[in-house]
């Protein structure tokens, strides 16, 4: 079941505090991007991917993306000031007959086959995004007033997240003509009243995101490396 997908890494990666955006840090032995890319260009459902860059970067990005021959990068596409900038020119350039998913560049443990649970959900139901269950107790402080959430309902939204292309067309038209900035793509949706599903994902799927979020990946990738040479 072909899919396209809008891989994002146009962000500057200031909470990584490195010098540089956090697209560029080597984990092991290539860039982080890098390992996130080559999960679509290993999967034979994906189609094409579109990568979004920071217009300050784009040079440095496609001389790297150069030396690792990927053959599904369609296009480098430019980044705004907000991901949801990002995303919006991302859907530009995408077709209108394949589900589109959309990914963070920084998310490089994402697993094929939670990939294609939620491109068969999205056939399926239109929109759906890959989630963990919440294993914290969650508080939620109005004023004075503190109450502790039902752990049951909640889930740790994640991406890969999928959608049929017109219906988040027209979600990011509608929030950007009111001027609405979601923090992921889904709630632009779930706003238009559309029913959002969820599949069920992995926690090795995190986002690296701070400099202590580095010694997981390395930790995750250590472990991989060991069950591959099993
Ligand atoms: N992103 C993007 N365009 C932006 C902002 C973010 O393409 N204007 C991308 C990032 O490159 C990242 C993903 O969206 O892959 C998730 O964002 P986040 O983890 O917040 O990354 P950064 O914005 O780069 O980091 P920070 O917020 O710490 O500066
Ligand atoms: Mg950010």
């Amino acid at each position: 079941m072909d899919y396209q997908v809008i891989v994002l890494a146009a962000g500057l990666g200031k909470r990584m505090q490195m010098e540089k955006n956090k697209q560029f840090l080597h984990l092991d032995d290539k860039p982080l991007v890098i390992h996130t890319l080559q999960v679509f260009e290993q999967d034979p459902w994906c189609a094409n991917i579109y990568l979004v860059v920071n217009p300050k970067e784009r040079g440095e990005m496609e001389m790297l993306i150069k030396q690792y021959h990927f053959s599904k990068i369609t296009a480098f596409i430019l980044g705004g000031r907000e991901r949801q900038d990002s995303v919006y020119n991302g859907l530009r350039s995408c077709q209108d007959d394949q589900v589109v998913l959309i990914h963070d560049g920084a998310r490089p443990f994402v697993e094929k086959n939670d990939i294609h649970q939620l491109v068969e959900c999205v056939v399926e139901k239109k929109a759906g995004l890959l989630a963990v269950p919440v294993t914290d107790t969650i508080k939620k402080k109005d004023e004075d007033y503190l109450t502790t959430l039902n752990r049951k309902t909640l889930w740790a939204a994640q991406t890969p997240q999928g959608f049929q292309p017109s219906l988040i067309k027209q979600a990011h038209e509608q929030a950007r003509n009111e001027g609405y900035l979601g923090t992921d793509d889904a709630c632009l949706v779930e706003r238009l009243g559309y029913p959002v599903e969820v599949v069920h994902g992995s926690y090795n799927n995190f986002k690296l995101t701070t400099p202590e979020d580095i010694k997981k990946a390395e930790s995750i990738l250590q472990k991989k490396k060991e069950e591959e040479g099993l």
